[in-house]
């Protein structure tokens, strides 16, 4: 029986084309256009049709991303064209050397300039045939690199065939390069994957992309939350390039590939400059590593007529950031307590020039870490500043432990007020077991209490509440509401003025708010967005602690698995036994609720729970794009779930509002279409009367 395969072969034609449309809208524009679920059922269909029809299974199917067998090795590949390197610059000085040397060598009097991210991951060349992406390969030594296309097809935001352009045939031959990277949020979670498994940790996310695209099972790769973004076209046969550089990234897009939306044309080495020092100022923000910007000559012609030397080309030079790691060795490691008690230990370094400063301390961060990673005085260790945060060490060179190191010896007890230090089982830290009567304590809880996302009281800073701890005037966050005026007045560098104002903001204070007090109480574990959830949870206080009553303390029970261990916080999102074991604890501390009742009596109220039911937004869904400004998603999200909306991830006609942040793209232009009203932050808050 002959069948009609004119309709499986149109069939699977339209699957593949409407599914790799879908990936586009999702891994490039980062902006999906159906449910993930209806995206699997279309999936599946076309799996099935290449199951009965094996001849429809062509190379670009997305069926095909994760498949095949397992390699035994990598075969190698010779590049049409080397993958040259770039020659850096690191100053102001070397930049305009550089624009110097391109303006002389063109006889020009100014240039323009593409300026791109330098994305720390790893070169790929892409080798299209006929608009299907049929090998991909490293760079290796630049003349001959490693066939690693089985890996690279697992990437979803490589296109398995070119997008048709209007009136365009395809190149016959086309090597798009790029840089597959890691997402920072990726690397977090193959590194929580792992220390989970308790395997070892990878160092940076650039390594950990290079061991995910070197695998030999392409299944492992897939596995890998790898990304992609392309700079530039290497050989090409059967294709009119256009005059520039900025027009080749244009027609990159077009094809559909991802190519980053931070690359600018720019003007001379002062455009240059600005650009990098613009770049500098986000990359910790930016969401994956980069270690500088690259500067590349937009004139295609002119890139000729400068040519390369010793494999670095005269059109183009990366501009390098300060490196944000270096080795040092650890001098000591001392325990410093912290407000919940813990002792948290401290590497102090012999001193070194990274992130563009001079750095002696470091962050261990726990016990757990300390121990896992094996950190001894005397070792010399990788240490990372980036930004503001913290300098921590990030790991030991092992090869270089001298024979005398030693492991820190943690006190017995508290290096502050002397108490036992305790740890209990699973718990990451050694704790000074003084509570508040632990002056290191009592002054960081403090710090915390009166902070400004806790309870808010200006003016009462790190040296006032040391003096005040230190004469006996405060030995509980009870105490500050007690405070008057005089005795404020009588302290270091306080008049009478500052003392009446302190005074006032304590009493400001008293008008809180339900999350805010929660997370002020300084309960281990328990941070603002975890405060927030507890309290659109459970709405109360008093409902709050009558669920720390009902779950029993069961964190050492062999019998209940962790999982299974408190049901009645665990209801809460994001709240695990870990969390949940922390609460139990402090509101069983008759201490602590004795502290908590004072603060009440001494005035301390919120509004009660609003009831989402009858929310202002509620039967409105909105959607939510680009950056806005201090709150997250997810934290936009819940509020708007707060009063009563739902969130969804399209925008339709159905779409009441879109709640739209900076650089908002496709989606701003959607709504626009459809007429969908679009608010900003601001916008919102008015909605919902905040
Ligand atoms: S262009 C001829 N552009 O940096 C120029 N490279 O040392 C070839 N890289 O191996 C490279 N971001 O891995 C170029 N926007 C960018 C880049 C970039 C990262 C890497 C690439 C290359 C190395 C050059």
């Amino acid at each position: 029986m002959a069948a009609d395969m004119t309709a499986p072969v149109q069939r699977a034609a339209e699957l593949r084309r409407v599914l790799e449309q879908h990936n586009h809208r999702y891994y490039v524009l980062d902006d999906p256009s159906i449910p993930d679920a209806e995206y699997d059922l279309l999936f599946r269909e076309l799996q099935a049709l290449e199951e009965q029809h094996p001849e429809l299974r062509t190379p670009d199917s997305p069926t095909q991303r994760v498949g095949g067998a397992a390699l035994k090795e990598f075969a190698p590949v010779l590049h049409r064209l080397p993958m040259q390197s770039l020659n850096n610059c690191f100053s102001e000085e070397e930049l305009d050397e550089f624009d110097r040397r391109v303006r002389e060598g063109l006889g020009l009097e100014a240039v323009t300039y593409v300026a791109e991210p330098k994305l720390d991951g790893l070169a790929v060349s892409l080798s299209y045939e006929n608009g299907v992406f049929v090998q991909g390969a490293t760079r290796g030594d630049g003349e001959t690199g490693e066939d690693i296309t089985a890996n690279l097809r697992t990437i979803r935001a490589l296109p398995l065939a070119l997008h048709p352009a209007q009136g365009q045939a395809k190149p016959r031959l086309l090597e798009v390069r790029g840089e597959v990277y890691l997402p920072r949020a990726g690397f977090d979670r193959m590194n929580a994957e792992a220390a989970a498994r308790g395997d070892k940790l990878y160092v940076n996310p650039r390594n950990a992309a290079a061991g995910s695209l070197r695998q030999l099972d392409p299944k492992m790769t897939a596995a890998r939350p790898l990304a992609l973004y392309v700079y530039g076209v290497g050989f090409q046969q059967g294709w009119t390039a256009p005059r520039t550089h900025a027009q080749v990234l244009q027609q990159l897009r077009a094809w559909g590939f991802p190519v980053s939306p931070l690359i600018e044309v720019v003007q001379g080495a002062a455009g240059c400059l600005d650009y990098y020092q613009r770049m500098q100022a986000r990359r910790t923000s930016l969401g994956f590593d980069i270690d500088g910007v690259v500067y590349k000559l937009d004139d295609l012609a002119g890139r000729e007529e400068l040519g390369s030397v010793s494999r670095a080309p005269r059109w183009a030079i990366a501009h390098k950031f300060p490196a944000e790691e270096a080795l040092t060795v650890v001098e000591n490691i001392e325990f410093q307590i912290s407000r919940t008690g813990a002792l948290n230990p401290v590497a102090r370094l012999r001193p070194v020039f990274v992130g563009g400063a001079n750095v002696s301390n470091a962050t261990l961060h726990n016990l757990d870490e300390v121990e896992r990673k094996d950190v001894r005085i005397g070792d010399t260790v990788i240490v990372r500043r980036a930004g503001d945060v913290i300098p921590e060490v990030k790991g030991v060179i092992l090869e270089r432990r001298p024979e005398d190191a030693r492991k820190p010896v943690v006190p017995s007890h508290c290096p502050v007020c002397g108490a036992q230090v305790e740890r209990a089982e699973g718990d990451v830290n050694a704790r000074c077991s003084n509570g508040m009567s632990c002056p290191a304590q009592l002054q960081g809880a403090l710090q915390h209490f009166v902070s400004r996302r806790a309870m808010d009281i200006e003016g009462l800073g790190e040296k006032l509440l040391a003096q005040l701890i230190e004469r006996g005037l405060v030995h509980s966050p009870v105490d500050i509401f007690q405070l008057t005026a005089e005795q404020l007045a009588g302290l270091e560098r306080m008049g009478e003025k500052s003392a009446e104002n302190v005074v006032a903001a304590i009493g400001k204070s008293k008008d809180s708010r339900f999350e805010r007090f929660l997370y002020a109480l300084g309960i281990p574990d328990v941070g603002e967005s975890t405060a927030r959830d507890l309290a659109r949870h459970f709405g109360t206080l008093e409902a709050l602690i009558e669920a720390t009553q009902r779950d029993p303390l069961t964190e050492t029970s062999e019998a209940i698995k962790p999982k299974d261990r408190y049901p009645e916080l665990r209801k809460v999102p994001d709240v695990g036994p870990i969390v949940a074991a922390h609460l139990c604890h402090f509101f069983a501390e008759p201490r602590n609720r004795e502290v908590i009742t004072a603060l009440l009596k001494a005035g301390i109220r919120w509004p009660p729970p609003k009831t989402s039911a009858g929310g202002v937004l509620s039967g409105k869904t909105l959607v939510i794009t680009g950056t806005l400004p201090r709150l997250s998603r997810e934290e936009a999200g819940a509020l708007i779930e707060a009063h009563g909306g739902k969130v969804s991830g399209s925008i339709s006609a159905k779409t009441d509002y879109l709640l739209a942040g900076e650089s908002a793209g496709s989606k701003l232009a959607k709504a626009e279409k459809l007429g969908v009203a679009v608010i900003d932050l601001a916008g919102l808050r008015a909605l919902i009367g905040e």
